[in-house]
């Protein structure tokens, strides 16, 4: 007997779980739509109805209503009995307003710019590499800097995913009192405002692609004085000196060989003091479910990125002349990955 087959019982039970899986695709175009049309704002004061919403926001009533029907079934909204829709916990997180608003980023994740390439996920397997660049015309970054919507979504949504962590991560390693912070590829600029509020010693150098600087959130009086904004391509240098440098969801945006051009430039810009901290998923070994699995997912079908374990993120700052010296886990699904110049290196 197969002993993989399961009774007939179970295996009805399975076949229903399967099929909610392969339509997996529709939950999340739900949650797109609520995002897009502003449901959860327009919740905020109390529930309404489908009929409420659909006035407010200029849609058709029964089709709402059946989009957050579907979406009430996992938590993201609840009807009452008298058709009213209220907010859930998960259902506030998709509120505009607030600190941790995640309506941003559910709208970059649901995006084109992500969907399209996740639609072609088979043609990555069988090419062994993104087809980004046939659906788009250019590859990932360069996209966004063609297309100014998208360039615009993506680094609102990339704010908003890392309001959720930036706390948790700027609190996961102690900082030095003193001494200048580099975020390479910091986007807009939540992760060192976090570090630069918790340590009123620090410096901060924002260091990203000039048109990402433009939006960046550093401009507050509680930081007057202490940052810079610097221009900059990653693959040919990084701000030299610094005692710390901060690097999060950025390896896992490229492939080894990027990576390799990216921790060799930062290498070349550090001192025997200096600490690099790459902030991205560490992948467990085994089955069970973590966050960085999906979005390593992700990162190969839109950028041929790739979400890495410890021996993983080891072998590649070994490679570029860096010693990993600590992983931290923090309190988001990130970690720090922490390294040093190699003393004896390459
Ligand atoms: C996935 S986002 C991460 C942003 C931010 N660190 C965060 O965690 O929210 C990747 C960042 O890398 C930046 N980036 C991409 N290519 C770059 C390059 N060649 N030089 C400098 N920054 C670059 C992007 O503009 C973007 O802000």
């Amino acid at each position: 007997m197969d002993e993989a087959r399961p009774h007939r019982a179970a295996e009805d039970s399975l076949a229903a779980l399967l099929t909610e899986h392969a339509l997996g695709y529709l939950h999340s175009a739900a949650l797109r739509t609520a995002a897009r049309l502003g449901v959860a704002d327009h919740l905020t004061a109390g529930p309404r109805t489908a009929e409420e919403l659909a006035s407010l926001t200029g849609v058709s009533a029964p089709h709402l209503r059946r989009a957050l029907r579907l979406l009430a079934t996992r938590g993201v909204f609840a009807e009452d009995a008298t058709g009213a829709f209220r907010l859930t916990p998960a259902a506030s997180l998709l509120r505009s307003d607030g600190p941790s608003s995640l309506r941003t980023a559910v709208v970059m994740l649901t995006d084109e710019t992500f969907w399209k390439p996740a639609e072609r996920l088979e043609d990555t397997v069988r090419a062994g590499h993104t087809v980004f660049e046939e659906i788009f015309g250019a590859p990932f970054f360069e996209h966004l800097a063609r297309i100014p919507q998208a360039g615009e979504d993506f680094d609102t949504g990339m704010a908003g995913l890392s309001t959720s962590e930036d706390d948790a991560i700027a609190a996961a390693w102690a900082f030095p009192e003193r001494g200048t912070v580099v975020d390479i590829g910091g986007g807009c600029g939540g992760l060192l405002r976090r570090a630069l509020v918790r340590n009123p010693g620090l410096h901060g150098v924002l260091y990203d692609r000039e048109q990402v600087l433009r939006d960046h959130t550093l401009d507050e009086p509680e930081l007057a004085g202490r940052w810079q904004a610097c221009p900059g391509d990653f693959f040919a240098s990084v701000p030299s000196g610094a005692e710390v440098y901060l690097m999060k969801r950025i390896l896992h945006d490229w492939d080894d060989e990027g990576c390799l051009r990216i921790l060799r430039a930062c290498r070349a810009a550090m001192t025997t003091g200096s600490r690099l901290l790459v902030v991205d998923a560490v992948l467990p070994q085994g089955n069970e479910p973590h966050p960085g699995k999906i979005l390593d997912v992700l990162m190969m079908t839109s950028l041929d990125g790739r979400e890495r374990s410890a021996q993983e993120f080891h072998r590649l700052l070994s490679a570029a002349g860096l010693r990993l010296t600590r992983i931290l886990p923090t309190a988001s699904t990130l970690s720090v990955v922490e390294a040093v110049v190699e003393a004896k290196s390459a």
